[in-house]
């Protein structure tokens, strides 16, 4: 089995030898320019990972579907970025902001039509399966993304309602992600099923960490603007959490937050993010992550593996969790 180092080192290889390049160059500069400029390739890497434990080779039939994953997540951001109007991803202009609206959204269509061409490369034996995984999860991610934006004119939404979006959003992707290296390496689909919830859970977990980093985080480290949820009126964990604890003075003085137009983004964030010390959400956020992450970790301690498969999923979820970027 590879180390979880070696598995990066071989993801990050077959990132850069990706041939993104094409004609105009308005629509296929952006696609390379926001593969080039980094991101973590969780995904990928989860697929790898997961392969791995069952396969010993690893070749473009698990190469090629994960970059597809890769691509997939990277098409996902660029219209994110968008419906965000987020300024900064990985550290760099965001691709709308850069390029055009226009421009963002048809390079994002392409990669979505260039993921399902690397995952095409999947094994014939295991490509139906893998089609119809991927392509159910990339339909959730839309469906999440809507229910996202959806929130954003809504005042309150419950702890079900936010974990069903997320579910959608981002924790099927990880999970499809973990799933997907099972299915190509063969294995069976008890232990698949397994890791797509191992998968889910620390995509439970990824999103929240991704919430707390958008108040909490350090731009530099984080790569993206701080305060950007707070600015749309995410509803994120922090604010469903904070109205959970708020009095009915904290209640209004949150919700009038949200309507106020004239009040400047830099007040804002720092008058949300005062409430958030005042009502203890931030501590609260890391218990509700450390909660997925021991949730994951007795998945895969319940799932009768050997003991270097075990070691494995613990020491890549342990490696997910602890992030700060
Ligand atoms: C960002 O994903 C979108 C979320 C689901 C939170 P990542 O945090 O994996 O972004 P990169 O790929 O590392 O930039
Ligand atoms: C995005 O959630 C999930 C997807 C991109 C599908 P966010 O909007 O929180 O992601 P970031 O914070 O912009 O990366
Ligand atoms: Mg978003
Ligand atoms: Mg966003
Ligand atoms: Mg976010």
């Amino acid at each position: 089995m590879y180390t979880l180092e070696e598995l990066d080192a071989i993801v990050e290889k077959a990132v850069i030898t990706l041939d993104l390049k094409g004609k105009p160059e308005e629509l296929y500069e952006p696609i390379e320019y926001l593969i080039s400029i980094g991101g973590k390739r969780l995904r990928p890497k989860m697929a790898l990972m997961t392969y791995n434990l069952f396969s010993e080779r690893i070749d473009n039939e698990i190469l090629y579907p994960a970059m597809a994953i890769e691509i997939f997540h990277g098409f996902t951001l660029i219209h994110d970025d968008i419906m965000d109007d987020a300024p900064l991803r990985r550290n760099q202009t965001t691709v709308h902001n850069k390029w055009n609206n226009n421009i963002a959204i048809l390079s994002g269509d392409v990669m979505c039509i260039k993921s399902y061409q690397y995952l095409a490369h999947a094994p014939a034996a295991s490509l139906s399966k893998v089609l119809a995984l991927f392509s159910k999860t990339a339909a959730q991610v839309c469906e999440g993304q809507q229910i996202d934006m959806n929130y954003e004119s809504v005042p309150f939404i419950t702890t079900e309602d936010y974990t069903e979006m997320i579910s959608l959003k981002t924790a099927v992707l990880i999970a499809c992600s973990a799933k997907m290296g099972a299915i190509i390496a063969g294995a069976g689909e008890k232990v698949s099923d397994m890791l797509y919830n191992y998968g889910y859970k620390l995509g439970l977990a990824f999103q929240i960490k991704d919430d707390y980093l958008d108040s909490f985080g350090n731009t530099l480290t984080f790569g993206k603007a701080i305060g950007g949820d707070i600015l749309c009126n995410k509803k994120t964990w922090l604010l469903v959490e904070a109205f959970k604890r708020a009095n009915p003075e904290q209640t209004n003085a949150l919700l009038d937050l949200f309507k106020n137009n004239s009040i400047s983004p830099e007040d804002k964030i720092a008058t949300v993010l005062a409430k958030y010390k005042e009502l203890g959400v931030k501590e609260c956020a890391e218990e509700a992550i450390a909660g997925y992450h021991a949730e994951a970790r007795e998945i895969v301690h319940a799932a009768g593996l050997t003991k270097a498969q075990e070691s494995q999923l613990i020491a890549f979820a342990d490696k997910l969790i602890d992030r700060e970027k």
